[in-house]
């Protein structure tokens, strides 16, 4: 059962002429899901999320909680957020100052008129829940951001809301922090069982955290999917430069395998038959650099003529290097132990089939078009030394 509707819905701010921070947007998010947006800045995540908690007036749509319409521009209805059983968790802790952390936490509830028992409950319940329970006295000012952050999540749990709206709520903090906070987020989203919206432009964030991912692009969705399809198949152009995948060769798969590169030498056996121009994808990660004079790569994979390397930019347990084919520049991050070629070396750039992402207009070719045609041929190939 799908507990969020959001059904065409459309929200253009004054003076941006015809373009809408979120565009004829549908979206459905399931009871106990995880639905992580993911994209990057202005591309309307934060004004999709105010439309769904009744904080934006959007122009067209409906948006349904739980079989209850609370939005439908068509019927000028739009229940006001504190009937929407929400709960909310942003970027700044807005925590009230003035408060402690135990009333900061009870706040939405005295604000609903629960008693002073039940608020008590609740607030030592989510207090336990997000590890704060001795915190309890302290004001905001003497918290760290992590625990002031644990301590508006604690805030947005209280109420036990349906919906939880989480607005990049751990990015003001440093890294390693970041990363305890959202194993614990994980944990804390298996615990109670809410069903939330999390939005981030951080990619690992995203796929650890997400039931499911939705890429945005000026106010729409490009690509939804479980985490992993969304990372082995980026669907577009647009969402492969956005995951980061950097290597990019433009292919006119009719004349042969010329490239801007160079010639490729493999062969992606369903592309033979593609008219008109393709463009493969690469990881960094999915590079492998050969040494000069080392035998061509055997199996299902391609390479190209021998490029140099530019620059090796060590980063503790692997190693970019930049490597430069006919004008064309490739990024191969290897596993450090495993790099031993400097700025200078000759090398060829080759990857497996396995691994080659193709766009033709804008858009992935699907798997049974690019893979080896006949049974048994799916060798090895190139395994990337990155492995
Ligand atoms: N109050 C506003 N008035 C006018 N334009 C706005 C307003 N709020 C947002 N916008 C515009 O709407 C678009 C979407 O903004 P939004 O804040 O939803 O983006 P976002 O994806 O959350 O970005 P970020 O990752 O930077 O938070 C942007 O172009 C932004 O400039
Ligand atoms: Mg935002």
């Amino acid at each position: 059962m799908h507990e969020l509707k959001v059904e065409q819905l459309q929200k253009t701010y004054p003076g941006r002429e015809r373009v809408a921070a979120v565009d004829r947007v549908d979206l459905e998010v399931e009871a106990g899901e995880m639905l992580v947006l993911l994209g990057p800045s202005g591309c309307g995540k934060t004004t999709l999320l105010r439309c769904v908690a009744g904080l934006e007036d959007a122009q067209a749509g409906r948006i349904t909680l739980q079989n209850k319409v609370v939005f439908d521009a068509a019927r000028r209805l739009n229940e006001p957020t504190h009937l929407r059983d929400i709960g909310m968790v942003f970027q700044n802790y807005s925590l009230w100052p003035h408060m402690s952390v135990q009333r900061n936490v009870e706040y939405p509830l005295r604000a609903r008129g629960a008693s002073r028992q039940d608020c008590e409950k609740a607030a030592a319940r989510v207090l336990e829940i997000v590890q704060c329970a001795h915190l309890a006295d302290r004001l905001p000012a003497m918290l760290s951001g992590g625990q002031q952050q644990r301590i508006a999540l604690a805030r947005a749990l209280a109420p036990r809301p349906k919906i939880m709206l989480l607005d990049e709520p751990l990015s003001n903090l440093d890294a390693l922090l970041r990363v305890e906070l959202r194993t614990h987020l994980r944990a804390i989203h298996r615990t109670v069982g809410f069903t939330g919206i999390y939005v981030t432009h951080d990619q690992v964030e995203a796929f650890n955290l997400g039931t499911r991912v939705a890429v945005m692009k000026a106010g729409r969705i490009e690509q939804l999917g479980s985490a992993r399809e969304v990372y082995e198949r980026p669907a577009t152009e647009y969402v492969a430069r956005f995951l980061g995948i950097r290597n990019v060769i433009s292919v006119q798969p009719e004349n042969g395998w010329e490239s801007d590169a160079g010639l490729l030498q493999g062969d992606l056996p369903g592309l033979a038959r593609h008219r008109g121009p393709v463009r493969i994808y690469v990881r960094p990660t999915a590079i492998a650099l050969l040494a000069d004079g080392a035998a061509s790569p055997k199996g299902d994979c391609m390479s190209l003529a021998n490029g140099r390397v530019l620059d090796a930019l060590y980063s503790g347990s692997e190693v970019d290097y930049v490597v430069d084919v006919n004008g064309v520049s490739f990024h191969a991050s290897l596993k450090a132990y495993k790099a031993t070629f400097n700025a200078g070396d000759r090398v060829r750039v080759a990857f497996s089939n396995a691994d080659a992402l193709v766009y033709a207009g804008e858009q992935l070719v699907p798997r049974e078009e690019t893979k080896a045609v006949q049974e048994g041929e799916v060798a090895a190939g190139v395994r990337p030394a990155a492995d």
